[in-house]
């Protein structure tokens, strides 16, 4: 399956009752071909459903920022979501309703093939570090599955609640920017 093919099929996705209230499929942005880093957050949010885009709102504004701040390149980044359709009045999504989307996410993965993957926030922790992740106590830790590290930080939206936080989730992606340096310069 190429991106256009997995990208039909997403748009298409009844698989949960989401699907029943979504204005739209919030299926990634970034760098499809070269994005060695997959930046995943928990679900869309009012602003993402209108438009169609992840991270587009307040908390995207801030996550962007950081990940400008810090020099990171465009093309090394892809941004999606756990859960692809907006859970009714930004309500956490169900552990059925992850279950449900992963095998999106699953397919996102193989088609990127990234080299990191940072779980933003809980929910995310709990979807791809173990299933009783706290964010507290993973984040800014590394754990290697295959050839893939994943790592995890705050989700951009606790850093508008709790602006302690900024510094912690500063440092994390500080040290994704590290790994992706010392990654690219171990192959050229
Ligand atoms: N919060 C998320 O987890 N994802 C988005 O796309 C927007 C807000």
């Amino acid at each position: 399956m190429n991106w256009e093919e997995f990208e039909a099929k997403a748009q298409k996705c009844t698989s949960c009752g989401l699907s029943a209230t979504r204005n739209s499929v919030v299926i990634g942005r970034g760098s499809k071909n070269t994005g060695r880093i997959l930046f995943v957050g928990e679900g869309p949010g009012e602003n993402e459903d209108r438009r169609g885009l992840p991270f587009v709102g307040q908390a995207g504004r801030l996550f962007d920022l950081a990940l400008q701040a810090l020099e990171f390149s465009e093309d090394d980044y892809y941004i999606a979501n756990v859960v692809k359709c907006r859970p009714p009045e930004n309500r956490e999504p169900s552990e059925d309703e992850c279950n449900a989307c992963l095998p999106l996410l699953r397919a996102q993965f193989v088609l990127l093939r990234p080299k990191i993957v940072v779980a933003l926030g809980s929910v995310a922790a709990r979807a791809l570090i173990s299933r009783d992740a706290r964010i507290t106590a993973v984040r800014g830790q590394w754990f290697t599955k295959g050839d893939t590290l994943f790592t995890a930080t705050y989700h951009p939206a606790a850093l508008l609640r709790d602006e302690s936080k900024k510094i912690d989730f500063y440092y994390d992606l500080k040290e994704v920017a590290k790994a992706i340096k010392d990654l690219k310069n171990k192959v050229d």
